[in-house]
């Protein structure tokens, strides 16, 4: 069977403004204004902010970003700490690698560029760890560049208001964002729409639920990584053996997380002796 079909139409000027409307209306009157990363402009503190929320949820980043922000509040600051500091700050946040990306990338803001972070978003796609999507959403709520955005939440949103089909190609999905950004008001907009996604969208009901995160968790590889860099936080250095007893399962499980650790340039290997990289 041909699986093309017709490309979902564009709203038309008249649809475009009211949508505008709606959206920015409803950010006005229930928006989440007090987020801390949304009082600030600085892009490194955003950067901060869009790292974690890109795996927690929001109520579960707050105080973490607080804790960070006090304690590293820009680039030098960071840049002068050590990995283990970094590590151990972001524990709980899952995804170490993250938080070795956000230290490499202060490292190098500082040493290339001055202690100033770039602004345009292909130059912050240059750092490590920063994406398209991040690139552009620091781009957009720092300096609230006219430019457009896509997380899950957006999606959401602009699938459900235009009732685009749920396969809809992301081409066809940055086509639309474009269109409805209201000019001089990225930074707002997509505020606004990550908060309408939230907040008025209905919970999605049609959904199979998701496995706990325990139980996907439990056992995996992604455990024995996070075991691995725990215990680096508190040690010089460890071996595949101690992690092996530590969590009762097999070495070469061990082995095998080790090596994607050291591959993502986050621990050393040497035989049976793990060192976080660098160190
Ligand atoms: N998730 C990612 N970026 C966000 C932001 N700026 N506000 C709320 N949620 C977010």
């Amino acid at each position: 069977m041909s699986t093309t079909r017709k490309k979902p139409p564009l709203p038309d000027e008249k649809a475009v403004r009211a949508f505008r409307r709606k959206i920015l209306d409803f950010y006005r009157k229930h928006g989440r204004h007090d987020l801390p990363f949304r009082l600030t402009t600085d892009p490194y503190q955003i950067l901060v902010a869009e790292i974690m929320l890109q795996q927690t949820q929001v109520e579960r980043v707050l105080g973490k970003y607080e804790e960070w922000i006090e304690r590293w509040p820009d680039v030098y600051s960071l840049a002068g700490a050590t990995a283990r500091q970094v590590l151990t700050a972001w524990s709980g946040l899952g995804y170490n690698r993250r938080a070795l990306n956000l230290y490499q990338t202060a490292r190098e803001v500082v040493l290339e560029y001055d202690g100033l972070m770039p602004e345009t978003p292909e130059e912050l796609q240059e750092l490590p760890g920063i994406g398209p999507y991040t690139a552009h959403a620091v781009a957009i709520f720092a300096f609230n560049a006219p430019t457009v955005t896509i997380d899950a939440n957006i999606r959401r949103v602009l699938l459900h208001e235009f009732n685009w089909p749920a396969d809809t190609s992301d081409t066809e999905l940055y086509e639309l964002a474009e269109l409805l950004l209201p000019p001089k008001r990225s930074r707002d907009w997509h505020n606004a729409l990550m908060d309408y996604s939230r907040l008025a969208l209905p919970r999605r009901m049609d959904h199979i639920p998701p496995k706990s995160r325990q139980s996907q968790f439990e056992g995996s590889v992604r455990q024995v990584r996070g075991e691995i860099v725990r215990r680096l936080t508190t040690r010089s250095y460890t071996t595949v053996d101690a992690v092996a007893r530590a969590m009762d399962c097999p070495t070469d499980k061990v082995h095998t997380a080790a090596r994607a650790l050291e591959r993502e340039g986050t621990v050393a290997l040497t035989g049976n002796r793990i060192k976080l990289s660098g160190e």
